[in-house]
């Protein structure tokens, strides 16, 4: 569950500004001597734990940083004499690829003026599981790391190992895609004050969410989705007042929606779904002024209703609610989310009108609306039904028709009844409750009279009470 990419000019000037940078530290640095012997003698080490490809004390020379290769990066280091390595970057070309037999690279975190370390689809051979250890605590607490990605590897093992706490400087954090990494998280990852972004997503890990992730008051990404962690979502979450992306979705979380989430003011992206939590909304998600992505489906929330508010959550550009037994009507509110590109309420149990003011909503491309007890004749014209075309579904509610002037095939509704028609316009004149009565130009395949839906006639007589 991500949220869009950053466009891909973003990207590239990150690029040519990252380039500039590395070119302005190598002539900075026109003078600097040789790498260290025993400096030099770690990164060969780490080589050779990881990369086979080649002969890397041939090629490594005396002093790597002078022409490194792909993946390796060098800086001077503070006192300016000597190059340092400083990130390394393993597992897809043009970086070093990873042997069969690749294990954990442990001697890297003796490198001194390490900041970046790169493992991404590093372990893949099943023949071979390489386990996820650090170095002890006490070797790691002049570690100058900030950025640690152990990412897509499928034949790493282990839990995640309590040193992690240990690596103090510590912004950008990523164990993801490893699915052999178990376990609970450690409490002291709570203690890397530095984080800004904490992705541990698809491994398999268990055991509750560590309440103490709440002190990291700096992160401004937290994702946890698609592990089996289980209890409830700890109320301390809330106190993390920069956080922008939380998501927690698709794992066993039960318990309610903690009103802690409506404290994250920063939230732009929130995702809870697929977990097994219940019960109501909490009242105040209207306070999350720049939330875009709020996505809740598939939860046993239990016959709720949607809150009204909800509608008040001005730069909602997707709002998926489906699967989680929802009562009620649809909030008419939700004519105010004028950004809403995206709204999936279906297989819940809403009954009432479809709003008439959905269809003004000028964004929207997305709606479904599907397997419900939606009722009466559904309030779109003719041109919100051809911008939608094929993304409007709103069969499986047996209730509902459309007149036979705006008939568009594949939304799954069958025409509504003359009778419900002339009752429709009628109580349209005499009130705006239902809105304005459809005036479509396209007319294709009319239901058979047979297929007419008891519950339209019942509506008609009800309206012309
Ligand atoms: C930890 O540090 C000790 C001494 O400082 C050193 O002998 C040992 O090799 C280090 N262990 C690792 C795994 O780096
Ligand atoms: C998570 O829930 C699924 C389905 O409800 C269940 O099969 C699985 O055992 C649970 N996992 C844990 C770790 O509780
Ligand atoms: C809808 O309500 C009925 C009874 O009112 C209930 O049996 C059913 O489980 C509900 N459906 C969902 C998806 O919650
Ligand atoms: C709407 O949701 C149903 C699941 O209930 C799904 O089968 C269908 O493909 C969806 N329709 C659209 C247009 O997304």
């Amino acid at each position: 569950m991500a949220p869009p990419a950053p466009s891909s000019r973003t990207t590239l000037s990150r690029a040519v500004l990252y380039l500039l940078l590395l070119l302005s530290l190598q002539v900075a640095a026109p003078a600097a001597a040789a790498m260290d012997p025993a400096e030099r003698e770690t990164l060969l080490r780490v080589m050779e734990s990881v990369s086979a490809d080649r002969d890397w004390r041939e090629a490594a020379g005396a002093d790597p940083c002078s022409a490194p290769w792909p993946g390796l990066e060098c800086r001077p280091g503070t006192a300016a004499a000597r190059m340092h390595v400083a990130r390394l970057d393993f597992g897809v070309p043009p970086h070093p690829t990873c042997r069969d037999t690749a294990t954990f690279p442990l001697a890297a975190f003796a490198l001194p003026e390490l900041r970046s370390l790169f493992l991404v689809g590093c372990f893949r051979n099943p023949r071979a599981v390489a386990a996820f250890t650090l170095p002890p605590a006490s070797n790691l607490s002049a570690s100058r790391l900030q950025q640690l990605s152990v990412r897509s590897n499928p034949s790493l093992a282990g839990a995640l190992p309590p040193q992690l706490a240990r690596l103090r400087s510590l912004r950008v954090l990523t164990v993801s895609q490893n699915a052999l990494v178990r376990g609970a998280v450690p409490e002291g990852i709570g203690d890397l004050a530095g984080l800004v972004h904490l992705d541990l997503s698809y491994n398999s890990l268990t055991g509750p969410i560590p309440a103490r992730l709440g002190g990291l008051r700096g992160l401004v990404g937290l994702d946890l989705s698609y592990n089996s962690f289980s209890g409830p979502i700890p109320g301390r979450l809330g106190d993390l007042a920069q956080l922008q992306k939380l998501d927690l979705s698709s794992n066993n979380l039960t318990g309610g929606v903690p009103a802690a989430v409506t404290r994250l003011r920063a939230l732009t992206f929130l995702a809870l779904a697929n977990n097994g939590l219940r019960g109501r909304l909490p009242a105040g998600l209207s306070a999350l002024r720049d939330l875009q992505y709020l996505i809740l489906e598939n939860n046993p929330m239990g016959g709720v209703p949607l809150p009204p508010e909800l509608g008040n959550i001005p730069r909602l550009q997707e709002l998926r609610l489906a699967n989680s037994g929802y009562s009620g009507p649809i909030p008419d509110t939700f004519r105010l989310l004028s950004s809403l590109t995206t709204l999936s309420l279906e297989n819940n149990n809403l009954t009432g009108r479809i709003p008439p003011g959905l269809s003004r909503l000028k964004r929207m491309y997305h709606l479904n609306l599907s397997k419900n007890g939606l009722d009466g004749v559904v309030p779109f014209d003719a041109a919100f039904l051809r911008r939608l075309g094929r993304n409007l579904d709103l069969s499986g509610n047996p209730g509902l028709c459309v007149t036979n002037r705006a008939v568009m095939p594949g939304v799954g509704v069958g025409v509504c009844g003359d009778d419900v028609v002339d009752c429709e316009r009628s109580a349209a004149a005499e009130s705006s409750v239902v809105g304005r009565v459809v005036r479509g130009e396209v007319t294709t395949g009319r239901w058979p009279a047979g297929l007419l839906r008891p519950a339209a006639v019942a509506l008609c007589s009800c309206l012309l009470l």
